[in-house]
């Protein structure tokens, strides 16, 4: 998957891929054609589409989404963007097909549909510009289907997606004609109602002679009956769909974004987070021996997925590329009894390099610096083994090791979601609150713990850290109180919040707060 929406990718680049495409035996694209960042494809029955959210003041996502996410005229000096005429579209379809690559286009709905909703504000549960678009307005109905006409008009692909992931849902519950929608077809949630635009996007869709593809939100309310379910929240999406008899993609985001960091991101450009070396992603098995066969034959392919927030020009993209796109490649294509990394590494710088004397910008896998180094070694320390009390709970959503994660050697990597940072949500007064027992007085000389920052997804160094002890459990003195200006920076950063001293006690009680978004540590250290 292509995103050229977030920073828009002319023909000439798309055809480019394909031919690498080609050469790995990648036989789908699939476009992300429409998003906030900019609608690209031309729809001639909304020539404002790409008159108008096609363009925006500024060069990069970045400094777009910073500067209030405007849209401008296509024929204002200042406007940046782009989009595919349908004559475009259809060479590329062509081009593609030549190479036995089918395209599959993406129309996004209900969501990320904010340039739909600055340029149709009757397509809006409210003011102009919000994310999701109206589902109860009748309108909304007779938008999509007149731009999937011509859609369909381009795109001769069996499947066409229809996006459905990350809907906020929050407006529809305040909207006059939502909530009669959901009256009226005795609808019980939000969730449902969601559902209800999807189910009638297949219908159409399926009259059609096609089929959908979602992102496995689609699954949430009541799955549409003949809809294939992308996989990216993890696999369980794909997963939970195989199981109801559904076809699933796996396009997992720990193993198939390639958007992440592909080296340590002290050595690489900004990136969205993650860190998802060559070797990550051919570690992935999309259908494990340990799923059944009725649950593994419904697997029927895999994706790997370069998102563009982060990624302003070609030369970048095609760096977030190559060589991942190779191991995605041989995933897809060759069963687990088949792997090995040195064999498939050796072929890979190969081929790497073949595409670099073809011209293409790739990032050189022979200089790979690799993981965090504290992630490669074993944390020994005081505190290790030792039981930690959470004053209050941990973000579900990054359990890492559980109860253990903060005193079980383990150092974290370039990725919040490695598995070894644990995640606290800050929420209201929600922080990260915790009590270490040594289990017995002991003479204590330093308590550090480290934190990461990267504010693209929220994850923020604390705005303070208190340290104290006790003996008793109940009684705390504090030693060392760390003030810290919270402040956006760019990229991915760590900084050490530590006492050093000297100090005899049983209780370490470490309390972080935040109070721009959620905190990730991965040990705390007592020495
Ligand atoms: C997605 O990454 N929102 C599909
Ligand atoms: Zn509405």
């Amino acid at each position: 998957m292509l995103d050229i929406s977030r920073h828009f990718r002319d023909k000439e680049f798309i055809k480019k891929q394909i031919d690498a495409l080609a050469k790995l035996k990648i036989n789908r694209l699939h476009l992300h054609l429409t998003d906030a960042a900019g609608w690209r494809i031309e729809i001639k029955k909304y020539p404002q589409l790409t008159e108008y959210a096609a363009w925006r003041p500024q060069e990069t996502w970045k400094e777009w989404s910073e500067g209030g996410s405007n849209y401008i005229n296509g024929n204002d000096p200042l406007a940046h963007g782009g989009f595919l005429t349908q004559e475009d579209a259809r060479e590329i379809v062509d081009y593609a097909a030549d190479r036995f690559i089918t395209v599959i286009p993406e129309i996004e709905m209900p969501s990320h549909s904010e340039e739909v909703t600055a340029t149709f504000p009757n397509l809006s549960c409210g003011r102009p510009g919000l994310p999701d678009v109206c589902v109860g307005n009748p309108e909304t109905y007779l938008f999509y289907q007149n731009v999937l006409d011509e859609i369909l008009d381009i795109f001769p692909s069996e499947y066409i997606h229809i996006g459905g992931d990350e809907a906020s849902k929050q407006a529809w519950k305040e909207c006059e004609k939502c909530l009669a929608l959901m009256e009226k077809e005795n609808l019980d949630n939000v969730d449902e109602l969601q559902s209800y635009l999807i189910h009638r996007m297949e219908e159409y869709l399926n009259s059609k002679g096609r089929n959908i593809i979602g992102w496995d939100e689609i699954m949430e309310g009541t799955l549409a009956p003949n809809a294939t379910v992308m996989s990216w929240r993890g696999t369980e999406g794909g997963i939970k769909a195989a199981e109801a008899g559904h076809d699933a993609i796996m396009s997992p985001g720990g193993f198939y974004y390639l958007d992440s960091y592909q080296d340590a991101p002290p050595t690489q450009p900004e990136a969205i987070s993650g860190y998802t070396p060559l070797s990550k992603v051919y570690s992935y098995n999309p259908v494990p021996d340990s799923l059944p066969p009725h649950i593994a034959e419904h697997i029927v392919g895999i994706q790997g997925n370069l998102w563009c927030e982060y990624i302003p020009t070609a030369q970048h993209a095609e760096y977030m590329l190559y060589p991942r796109i190779i191991a995605v490649a041989e995933t897809g294509w060759t069963p687990q009894e088949m792997r090995n990394w040195d064999n498939f590494y050796s072929r890979a710088v190969k081929f790497n390099d073949m595409l670099q004397r073809n011209g293409y910008h790739v990032f050189d896998i022979r200089g790979e610096v690799g993981n965090r180094r504290e992630a490669t070694l074993d944390a020994d320390h005081l505190a290790k083994g030792k039981r930690v009390v959470y004053n209050i709970p941990w973000w579900d959503r990054y359990n890492a090791n559980f109860e253990k994660t903060l005193t079980d050697g383990k150092r974290g990597g370039w990725s919040y979601g490695d598995g070894l940072w644990q995640g606290f949500l800050y929420r209201g007064d929600q922080r990260l609150d915790v009590t270490i027992d040594l289990e017995k007085e002991t003479e204590i000389h330093y308590i550090g713990a480290d934190f990461m920052q990267i504010i693209g997804p929220g994850v923020w160094l604390p705005a303070q850290v208190t340290i104290s002890i006790s003996d008793d459990g109940e009684n705390f003195t504090e030693i060392a109180t760390i003030d810290h200006q919270q402040k956006a920076t760019s990229g991915l950063s760590f900084k050490t919040f530590s006492w050093q001293g000297d100090a005899k006690a049983r209780y370490v009680r470490y309390v972080a707060k935040s109070f721009e978004g959620c905190l990730f540590t991965d040990e705390i250290i007592v020495n």
